[in-house]
């Protein structure tokens, strides 16, 4: 258990927090952007955006940015990597980093130096409390004595400068490939004696918290694993603010901060429950989990048996177990939700403009849940005594579980550790490959590629996607809008507002509109302009404080004008060719359209 920390240091509420660190940084000549869907738009690597530079890698490559070399936001992340530790005092699926960026602007000084300013002036922790980590050197890169010594001139003693090596100190790239580099870690120090001569901000005993890292994102690392110097320096940093806020705020864990003590309450009230004792972890479950998928349901996300719509259904399941667990009947998640959609709603609008969608999926995702758990544990416990006296359940047996009552792999280790038995969970996985492979959408494709994988292909799909887009509003709707888009190394996938499905001479109609817009060969043109001549030019796009005043349109012919930050092809006659694969529903009035581009003679 962490020791006490040192009380109310600050006694930030989290918007304070957000506030505090995005003016610091606006006063020093940072833009202020929005934070990104938790879908990333155009990578086909990740399933979900896992840092604040993960919508910014175009930029981290070289792309100019409308707003300029210094940017500031708070981005909701998700990582999923450590689903089952979620229920321990700091692993959170969901959480908000707020981070700066130099785009190949100020470096290692002026970042170590704004960050020391911040800590120090702004949230109060005083420097004796910090201990930060620099790169110690490997592989043919240097060590960074430079940030030790910046550091030092702060007023760091060297017993609070750490220096570690790649496991430790760097940072990236997000996907397989991408913009990384060394990083300094910043660590909140709770001042309880070092547990052993080897303790410093690597150990786990609890004295030190990262709080902040900065990465000094000089490299981009190749698909052969090569790190190439990058044509411009940059610094990328990300600051938990779950953490910070329960430091600022004196509390043992983030589940005691003011972002979860509703929803804590909340479950108390519906499992007639106590936080505390044994409940802890199953009550910290449960309020991790659906304040994650309340976000990701808020982008979007629909429960489905692949990608996003798999880890939203596993986190949806696990939290039904849990309130099951705790002795709780009946369909209560929306009521949990409704916790998280008012409270983050100021900062998030998102969220409460899409609080009809997020309730229905989730009431609906709930009652499906309950009914095939009620069938699959009478299933399950055949299974078990099937399974041959074993010790461990075999792989096939938990893929049917999976496969047909729709059990979250979780769900079955948990089950079978009731049972004394461990589930062989690399044949799952290998079976769970194959299936998500023979469906062709699976999330394995989403690790094909490359990072933001500004590969030809997608691209051409990018490039494409604007094409459909035109072509729905000339041939289907003027009225229609993009709701979401989405482009792996194989397809393109493209979400609009339309109340019916698409008739198979509309959907020709609308793929032969594409196609002649690539055999004309248009010329693909990008302008920065003032959001106004973006408007009266006609552009689409979205027209918020998303990019601030110059805005990137690009033009497609007299076909499309649209607002973008790219990257397209620069003639229409290099996708070569259009097909529409799929025209289904996506939400209520939302229609999806699948297609793929290249030649097709
Ligand atoms: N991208 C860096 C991180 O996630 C800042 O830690």
């Amino acid at each position: 258990m962490a020791a006490p920390i040192a009380q109310g240091l600050n006694g930030m509420d989290a918007q304070e927090l957000r506030e505090a660190y995005i003016d610091f940084f606006k006063e020093r000549g940072h833009a202020h952007i929005r934070s990104a869907s938790l879908i990333p738009e155009n990578d086909p690597t990740v399933l979900f955006t896992t840092a604040g530079m993960h919508p910014l890698v175009p930029y981290l490559l070289g792309e100019k940015h409308p707003l300029g070399k210094r940017l500031v936001d708070c981005q909701k992340c998700i990582r999923t990597g450590d689903i089952d530790e979620v229920g321990d005092a700091s692993h959170l699926t969901f959480f908000e980093m707020l981070g700066n960026w130099s785009l190949g602007d100020y470096f290692k000084k002026e970042s170590i130096g704004f960050s020391f300013d911040l800590l120090e002036n702004v949230l109060g922790i005083k420097k004796e409390q910090l201990a930060v980590t620099a790169f110690a050197g490997e592989d043919g890169i240097p060590k960074d004595t430079e940030t030790a010594e910046i550091w030092s001139r702060h007023g760091l003693r060297d017993d609070q400068i750490f220096f570690y090596g790649r496991n430790d100190n760097w940072w990236g790239p997000a996907g397989q490939t991408g913009p990384c580099g060394p990083d300094t870690e910043i660590f909140f120090d709770n001042g309880q004696p070092a547990c052993g001569p080897a303790c410093g901000p690597a150990c786990r005993c609890g004295k030190y918290t990262e709080i902040w890292n900065n990465v000094f994102m000089e490299y981009f690392k190749d698909k052969d694993g090569s790190f190439t110097p990058l044509e411009h320096k940059n610094v990328d940093t990300g600051m938990g603010l779950e953490r910070v806020l329960c430091i600022l705020n004196g509390k043992r864990t983030v589940y005691e901060t003011e972002l979860f003590s509703g929803i804590i309450s909340k479950i108390e009230e519906i499992s007639g429950q106590s936080y505390e004792g044994d409940n802890v972890r199953a009550f910290r479950i449960v309020a991790d989990h659906l304040r994650a998928a309340t976000f990701m349901m808020g982008d979007g996300v629909v429960p489905a048996k692949m990608g996003q719509g798999y880890i939203l259904r596993r986190l949806i399941r696990r939290s039904s177990r849990y309130l099951s667990k705790m002795g709780v009947e009946g369909v209560v998640m929306r009521d949990i939700c409704q916790v998280v959609v008012e409270q983050y709603s100021s900062a998030y609008p998102e969220l409460m403009a899409n609080r009809d969608f997020i309730y229905e999926q989730m009431t609906s995702e709930e009652e499906k849940f309950h009914k095939t758990l009620r069938r699959g544990l009478r299933y399950a416990d055949q299974m078990f005594a099937d399974n041959g006296g074993g010790e461990m359940l075999r792989g096939d047996l938990a893929f049917k579980l999976y496969d047909t009552y729709g059990f979250p792999i979780e769900l079955t280790v948990e089950l079978a550790a009731e049972k004394g038995l461990k589930v062989d969970t690399e044949d799952f996985e290998i079976r769970f490959r194959e299936h998500q492979d023979r469906s062709r959408a699976g999330s394995d494709q989403l690790f094909k590629g490359g990072l933001a994988d500004h590969s030809e292909e997608t691209t051409k799909l990018h490039t494409a996607t604007h094409l459909l887009n035109a072509a729905l509003r000339a041939i289907i709707d003027p009225d229609i809008r993009q709701k979401g888009s989405n482009i792996t190394a194989e397809r393109l996938r493209f979400d609009f507002n339309f109340d019916r499905k698409l008739e198979p001479g509309e959907l020709v109609a609308v793929e032969k509109y594409v196609n002649d817009a690539i055999k004309a060969d248009l010329p693909v043109v990008c302008e920065e302009m003032p959001v106004e001549d973006a408007r009266a030019a006609g552009a689409i796009g979205v027209f918020d404080d998303k990019y601030g005043d110059v805005v990137k349109v690009y033009s497609i012919g007299d076909v499309s004008c649209e607002l973008c930050g790219g990257p397209h092809v620069s003639s229409t006659g290099e996708i070569q060719g259009f097909r529409i694969k799929k025209e289904e529903s996506s939400a209520a009035g939302v229609r999806r359209i699948k297609a793929v581009v290249g030649r097709f003679d």
